[in-house]
Parts: C-alpha cells; structure tokens; sequence
C-alpha cells in the first residue's frame, strides 16, 4: 500500500485527490493537511466525504509527516509550494507538486511570469514534467514530478503528434481555450464570483498568461527546436472542463485522413487518449482522466481540438497516473 498525505487538502484539486485515492486498491490516505482555518473532520469541510473517509485535516507537522507516508501530493499554491517541497524530499518522501513551481526550468522565465523569486532552483533540474503519454520513461525512475497545468495538458495532447514528427511551422500555434470556473481555485475573486460568470463567458490574461511558457518549453523539448505560441484561455459558465482549440500552420500538404491515421497511431496505447470523430465535449469527459481529441483541416490550417476535466486529468487524476508510474503499478488504478 502507498501512504499518502495530501498538503493543502482543503482546496479543489486536494479534495479531488481525496476522492481517486478513496478508491485506489493500492494506495491509502494517512495525512490530510491544511491552514489552521481550513482544519477539522473531512467529512465536515467536505460533506461529500462524511461516512467515507474519518481522517481529520491537521496543521502541517513534519516530524509527525516523516515515516507516515511514501508520497505527498502538493496541493498547494505556486511560491507556497516551494517552501515545503524541499523538506518533503528531505524526509524521502516522492513528491507530486501541483503549482507551477516546477515546471519551469529557467527561473528568469518563472520570476517574470509569478513575480516571485525562485527559493529553490537546486531541484529544478531534479523535477520531471508529469504528463505520462511524453515523458513516462523519466517519470518511473522521479522523486519529484511537477505535475502539468490544466491548460497544457490539454494543449500539449492535442499537437503533440504534429510536433514530434515536425509537421507544422513552431512559430504559427495558437491556443484558444475555455475552462470551467474550478480552474480558478476555490477562494472566488470578483471576476469569477457567481453573478459574473453566469451566463457569462469572457476571456482573461490576454498575451500574458502564466501557462504560455510552459506551452512553450514543452512544446519544444517534443519538437526538439523553438516553439513559439499564442495562448488565450478564456473562463465560461461551467463547473470543470477545459476545452481547447489549436489552430497551426502545416509545413505541407497533410489532409484530414493522413492527421486522424497520426493521431489513431501516436496515441494507440495510451489508456486515456481517445481520439474522436467530432470536435470533443466538456461533459463527456467530466469527472475523468481522459482527453478525448479531434484533430482536421480547413483553409490550409490543422485545428486540433482536446477536451479534458481541469481536476481530474488536469490536475489530481494525472498526479494519480503519475504517482501509479513512479511506483510501479498499473497505470489506470483508481481511474477507472
Ligand atoms: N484548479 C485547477 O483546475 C488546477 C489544475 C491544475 C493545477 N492546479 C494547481 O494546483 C494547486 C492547487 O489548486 P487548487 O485549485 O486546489 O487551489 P485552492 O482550491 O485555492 O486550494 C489551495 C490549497 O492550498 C492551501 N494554502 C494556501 N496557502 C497556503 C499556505 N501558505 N500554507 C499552507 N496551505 C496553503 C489552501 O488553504 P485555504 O483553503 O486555507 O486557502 C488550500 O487548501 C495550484 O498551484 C494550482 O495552480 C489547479
């Protein structure tokens, strides 16, 4: 059995994680930590959990933390999560961290992007990006994956065949997504409190989003050259689900056929790609760890479109599939 503590458990992607590890055959929950405020009886400050699940969510002790567990989810905001990763993989835990801590190798990018300074670029260099369907062989052998963002995932999935078979020119993706209003975290800010989000749809971080580079970084570790690309996300009146849409300029000719063979071909054994015969839909994958795609042609552009849930394959059910591959079990447990 893996013993897992999850920090910052009070939030949406902690609570999540709560949720898939409550029914993973070889994992359990030993410690659920969170800021003095947010402390008490799960099942109390998440009514979903009564009856479920009879841990308290405690302070964080780290001599109490060492020896309990094996992994600690990071559920926690970029620069928090900083402070504790460090000590976590002090206490030899393997480490799953949610924020954008991590993911960024050069931290000039991540200061210019989170306007705060790095505290900790001696593990830069130690963490691995954890999206599996690229880079599953470095995940196996980690002890600190920086677990993708939400809008990534999806973006990444949809051109990451274009990419690694070079197919279109790095400088002409756009990303044009949408998410659903968990995205934002559960603490709600004026824009996406409840009278302006519904029946509302606005887009938001105009040219400037933190997601951009790590687009970029990624997209070009697939491509093995520079990848320039333009993200706009936008929020819509929905719970969960990250609907992307990414439109690139093919090097050559390519038609639709020879794109859906591709895609049928770059993702033919991974357990949570499907690729569609139609643009994709939010609700179909709601509440799972798929990324369904679809992928075609029109004026001479390739428009791929993914569709994902920003908790679960955006966030706490690929730590799962992450945490699943760096301890040597079926990738899938707990996810369907
Ligand atoms: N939401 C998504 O769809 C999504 C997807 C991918 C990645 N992520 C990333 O995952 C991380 C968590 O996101 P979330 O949506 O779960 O956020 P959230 O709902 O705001 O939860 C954040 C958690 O961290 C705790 N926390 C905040 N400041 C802290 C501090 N100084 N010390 C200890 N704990 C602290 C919060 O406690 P309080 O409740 O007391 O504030 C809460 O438990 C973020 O880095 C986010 O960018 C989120």
């Amino acid at each position: 059995m893996i013993r897992v503590a999850i920090i910052g458990a009070s939030g949406y992607t902690g609570a999540e994680s709560v949720e898939i590890i409550l029914r993973h055959s070889e994992a359990e929950l030993v410690y659920l930590t969170a800021l003095p405020q947010e402390c008490g009886a799960v099942g109390d400050v998440f009514p979903q959990f009564k009856g479920r699940c009879d841990l308290q969510i405690e302070p964080l002790d780290f001599d109490k933390l060492t020896g309990l567990a094996d992994a600690a989810f990071c559920c926690l905001p970029h620069k928090v999560s900083m402070e504790f990763v460090p000590k976590l993989l002090g206490a030899g835990l393997k480490v799953i961290d949610f924020s954008a801590d991590y993911r960024l190798k050069n931290p000039e990018v991540y200061e210019k992007f989170y306007n705060v300074k790095h505290i900790d670029t001696a593990n830069l260099a130690r963490a691995v990006f954890g999206l599996p369907e690229l880079f599953r062989e470095q995940i196996k052998g980690a002890d600190l994956i920086a677990n993708p963002g939400c809008y990534p995932t999806g973006a990444l999935l949809a051109i990451a065949p274009l990419l690694k078979q070079g197919l279109v020119e790095a400088d002409s993706i756009i990303v044009n997504a949408v998410t659903g209003v968990s995205g934002a975290g559960r603490n709600p800010s004026s824009k996406f409190h409840f009278p302006n989000m519904n029946e509302n749809i606005f887009a938001y971080g105009i040219g400037v989003h933190r997601h951009m580079p790590e687009m970029e970084q990624i997209a070009g570790e697939i491509a093995g050259c520079e990848v320039r690309m333009l993200f706009q996300p936008h929020a819509g009146p929905f719970d969960r689900g990250i609907l992307s849409t990414v439109y690139c300029q093919p090097k050559g000719k390519i038609n639709s056929d020879q794109l859906s063979k591709l895609y049928n071909d770059f993702y033919s054994s991974e357990p949570f790609v499907q690729i569609c015969d139609d643009a994709p839909a939010v609700k179909d994958v709601a509440g799972t760890n798929y990324c369904h795609i679809f992928v075609t042609c029109a004026k001479g552009k390739i428009i791929s479109f993914s569709a994902i849930d920003n908790l679960v394959k955006g966030a706490s059910g690929q730590a799962i599939q992450n945490m699943n591959i760096v301890f040597g079990l079926d990738e899938t447990m707990g996810l369907r």
